[in-house]
């Protein structure tokens, strides 16, 4: 099953800040998007999380359609957003910030998700007692994945996880997403670090001002940079 954009538009106040927008996230492969600032890729994210109203075009898990869903039909449906910026709950212990996340499925299921979390971060196993505000900020970006991961999603959307985060705990951070894709997981990975993003991702897709303007191997990108730095500079 793959998470299927078509021809989506998304407007904001205004402005129309994603147009005609199609593209495809597949199972088990990381799928990079790149783009400058106010691209809309932030704004993508929100409305496949169903926090963002669509203008136009449709998404959803192959030909079953989630336009216009509600943020809990999205994620009981398998697809979990990590967006930009989000702040795990400080006052909060680690444990009841996993299960605050588990808010789709039952109490049981939440738990064994929590613990499959522990698995993969085993930092966030020895302070599950821990508020999650007194953690290093690279614990708390563990926590935020752990909490998209809770109810073991089909499809992950990961907006800029690595912002202002040191290059060994984004070297572990990714190194999660790499296997998570290995496991069957798919991943809509935005990333700020393009040479990083490409050196992890399966296919790539630009955005530019609201729209598509590369879509292919990563590997054209990296033989080819000038592709990229236009799109930038555009
Ligand atoms: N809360 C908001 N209300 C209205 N417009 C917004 C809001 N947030 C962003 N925008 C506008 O939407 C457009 C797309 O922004 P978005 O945040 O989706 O881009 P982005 O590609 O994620 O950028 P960045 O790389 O800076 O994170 C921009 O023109 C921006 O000004
Ligand atoms: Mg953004």
């Amino acid at each position: 099953m793959s998470l299927v954009i078509d021809a989506l538009s998304i407007r904001r106040g205004a402005k129309t800040v994603l147009s005609d927008f199609s593209m495809t996230v597949e199972p088990g492969r990381v799928t990079a998007l790149l783009g400058p600032n106010g691209a809309g890729k932030s704004s993508l994210v929100l409305a496949l999380a169903g926090a963002l109203p669509v203008a136009g075009g449709s998404f959803g898990l192959d030909a079953a359609p989630l336009t216009g869903a509600s943020p809990e039909r999205i994620r009981a449906a398998g697809i979990a957003a990590v967006p930009e910026g989000h702040r795990v709950l400080a006052g909060l212990s680690v444990e009841d910030n996993l299960l605050a996340a588990g808010f789709t499925i039952s109490a049981a299921e939440a738990r064994r998700g929590a613990d499959s979390v522990y698995g993969i971060f085993p930092e966030l196993a020895e302070r599950r007692k821990q508020k999650a505000g007194t953690m290093s900020g690279g614990q708390q970006q563990m926590l935020v994945l752990g909490q998209a991961l809770i109810a073991k999603p089909k499809f992950i959307l990961v907006d800029e996880m690595s912002l202002g985060l040191a290059p060994l705990i984004v070297k572990r951070l990714m190194g999660v997403i790499d296997r998570l894709a290995a496991a069957g997981t798919g991943i809509l990975l935005i990333e700020q670090f393009t040479t990083l993003a490409l050196k992890h991702a399966h296919s790539a897709h630009i955005l530019s001002r609201g729209r598509l303007s590369f879509s292919g191997s990563p590997q054209v990108l990296i033989d080819d940079p000038d592709i990229l730095h236009r799109a930038y500079l555009a």
